[in-house]
């Protein structure tokens, strides 16, 4: 979700207005991917590297966070929406991390579609602790490397049990990756747009949308064997 800088500074307001209105499209778009049918929803929220930014600015975002998991848990509830963290979430504050708990809790019985929000997530980060726990379980059992695969590794990442992403939409005219999801992207359908994340609505996502549903996904295959895969 990039771009709420920016849309501040055109306005001459302060970054934190930004991510103020940042939220507004976050719950509009959480919205209307519930109507739309997604099943799973993955938000970059905080990546492991934003620490980095002024402190003032770090500050609104976790008050922001706060104060949004506050308000939205129960109507998110209400709409099947089922929230999971994904990310290190013992840098947030005890308070925020209760917070974190209390909402997963909250959101926890329906689940129509499932909203993970990576927040101090890094894809590198995730493949690390993925990789660190697979070798502890080898270790205690006292079986080789070769014990080591893809599925044990995806096993042990933030998303296991999840499918891997259809899409992926970055907005704010940025052409990278920067860190997200860098396993579960490798068959995912990359989609830019300029359009900056506080102006990301119904009919900007429609056209991401559009542009995935164009696609043919042909995972190595050569077009002709993926139709005639579709044919049979
Ligand atoms: C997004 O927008 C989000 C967060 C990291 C919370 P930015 O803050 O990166 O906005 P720009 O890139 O400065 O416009
Ligand atoms: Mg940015």
């Amino acid at each position: 979700m990039d771009g709420n800088g920016r849309w501040a500074r055109a306005r001459r307001l302060p970054r934190t207005a930004g991510h103020k209105r940042g939220v507004d499209a976050t719950r509009k778009v959480v919205r209307a991917c519930v109507e739309r049918g997604v099943e799973v929803l993955t938000l970059f929220a905080f990546s492991s590297e934003n620490w980095q930014r002024p402190k003032v600015e770090v500050n609104t975002l976790m008050e922001l966070f706060l104060s949004t998991l506050r308000r939205e848990a129960d109507e998110l509830a209400e709409h099947g929406v089922r929230l999971r963290f994904i990310g290190d979430r013992l840098a947030f504050s005890p308070k925020l991390q209760r917070q974190i708990e209390l909402a997963e809790a909250t959101t926890s019985e329906r689940c129509d579609m499932l909203l993970n929000i990576a927040a101090n997530y890094g894809g590198r980060w995730d493949i690390t602790q993925a990789v660190r726990a697979v070798i502890e379980e080898l270790n205690s059992a006292n079986v080789g490397s070769e014990q080591i695969t893809m599925e044990s590794i995806a096993s042990r990442l933030v998303t296991a049990g999840m499918p891997e992403p259809d899409l992926f939409i970055r907005t704010g005219g940025e052409h990278r990756i920067s860190n997200f999801l860098l396993w579960q992207l490798a068959y995912t359908e990359l989609y830019f747009t300029d359009v900056l994340w506080p102006d990301f609505d119904e009919a900007a996502l429609d056209a991401a949308l559009v542009s995935y549903a164009g696609r043919q996904r042909r995972y190595g295959k050569t077009s002709e064997q993926v139709k005639s895969a579709h044919r049979a």
